[in-house]
């Protein structure tokens, strides 16, 4: 239950950058709160002349804020990234000021899941490259090398959000499903685990790849993984540009051994719309290439909104941070009766000595206390009677090692 919040809702400054999707800003003004709206991404300039009377700032990918801007913040609480990435925030120097960075990494799972889908039958029926060809005045009606998709088996390399949502999608359309993770996971449906890359790409006859770029999976699919795979089957990379070598891939389609694939992401992406996409690829037959747009639909953007609006709420209002990215997590359950006082400081030792200490001179009842770190900071969330709570607070507040406090009521 979300009750608490010190500070006038409709005096705290929210500003939300960069045009960010109407749902957001409406449950914003639902539990009352006035966000300023700018339908542009800030330069470092505007951001550094009015940072500092900022209490919640929204973001997307377009502006900056490197830790001389953080530096700056007086009265900044979080950050939220409407987006998936985060890099355009320093997070550490945002840690250490006692901001947590919100974003919301799996908004777009759905539609990455449909998408994929879709172009497991548009290569099995060689759909989008006949459509092609139509353009070109090419009338080639046949059946050959086309297939129905039941029955056939899907291999995933990476059983996470995304692959797990196709695994279910590509059930319900017939097909078997088998899956490899690094982790051990649990199968959705009657989808089945595989021990090795390898016994997955030899069995499979679409192999789907849904894994994070990290150096395990940079070129983890090259000549060698391409030559294990089918003859006649098909590869779709919708997850990182590069897991997948491109120049191997290319041979591998071209001398037939694999009869399609579907990329939407690449080693190298132009910067903008106006720049020439260049990739081996192109021109190659049954090949399907989207413009990294996998995730790129309204109801993600909807999603999106909602789910960081809703981190930076239960933030503002009851101090949990589940989901942010640069943060202790945690998150308490409010019980009505008490005052909550949230505590951000450096992570030494001694400090909740010195708090509950603190607590034991005025004699504070503390009916709940949670306390989360990294290696950097401590977040300590405490509920304690009502009538010590101000005198509490400003003592945790006056502490050396006290980042950021605030009392809830
Ligand atoms: N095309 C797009 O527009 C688009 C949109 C959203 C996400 N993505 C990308 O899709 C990928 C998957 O996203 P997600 O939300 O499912 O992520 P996720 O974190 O939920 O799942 C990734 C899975 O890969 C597994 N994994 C990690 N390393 C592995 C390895 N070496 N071998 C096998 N499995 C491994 C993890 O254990 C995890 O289960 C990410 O790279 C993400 O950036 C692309």
């Amino acid at each position: 239950m979300v009750n608490k919040v010190s500070f006038p809702r409709a005096k705290m400054n929210i500003v939300l950058l960069e045009g960010i999707h109407p749902a957001a800003v409406e449950l914003f003004h639902e539990r009352g709160y006035s966000p300023k709206l700018i339908s542009t991404a800030w330069q470092k300039d505007e951001l550094l002349a009015a940072i500092s009377d900022i209490h919640i700032l929204g973001i997307r990918s377009r502006t900056e804020i490197p830790s001389d801007v953080l530096a700056k913040t007086k009265r900044l609480l979080s950050v939220g990234c409407f987006c998936i990435g985060t890099n355009q925030v320093d997070l550490r120097a945002a840690e250490m000021n006692g901001i947590p960075v919100f974003n919301a990494p799996f908004s777009n799972t759905r539609s990455v899941a449909e998408l994929a889908m879709a172009e497991i039958i548009m290569l099995a029926r060689k759909a989008a490259w006949k459509s092609q060809r139509m353009h070109q005045g090419v009338w080639d009606k046949s059946a050959d090398g086309c297939c129905e998709i039941r029955h056939k088996v899907l291999g995933i390399i990476g059983y996470g959000h995304i692959g797990q949502q196709i695994g279910i999608l590509a059930e319900s359309f017939g097909m078997k499903v088998i899956y490899y993770d690094i982790l051990r996971k649990l199968p959705l449906g009657i989808a089945q685990t595989v021990e090795s890359i390898n016994d997955l790409l030899k069995a499979s006859d679409f192999v789907t790849l849904h894994v994070p770029e990290t150096p395990e999976t940079k070129g983890m699919i090259g000549s060698k993984e391409l030559s294990k795979m089918k003859q006649g089957a098909v590869l779709l990379n919708l997850s990182r540009g590069t897991v997948v070598d491109i120049a191997a891939l290319a041979e591998a389609l071209r001398n037939g051994h694999l009869a399609g694939a579907a990329l939407d992401v690449y080693p190298i992406e132009p910067g903008s719309n106006k720049d020439e996409f260049v990739s081996e690829l192109r021109g190659i037959p049954n090949v399907l290439l989207t413009p990294h747009i996998g995730g790129s639909t309204e109801e993600a953007q909807k999603n999106i909104g909602l789910e960081v609006a809703n981190s930076l709420l239960d933030f503002i209002e009851t101090g949990a941070t589940e989901g942010a990215v640069n943060f202790p997590k945690v998150a308490l359950a409010i019980v009505e009766g008490n005052h909550r006082i949230l505590n951000i400081h450096k992570n030494v030792p001694g400090v909740l000595g010195s708090i509950n200490n603190i607590m034991a001179e005025v004699g504070a009842n503390i009916s709940a206390q949670y306390l989360s770190t990294t290696a950097e900071i401590g977040y300590l969330i405490m509920d304690i009677n009502v009538d010590v709570s101000r005198e509490v607070t400003q003592r945790i507040e006056s502490l050396e090692t006290s980042i950021k406090t605030r009392l809830l009521f």
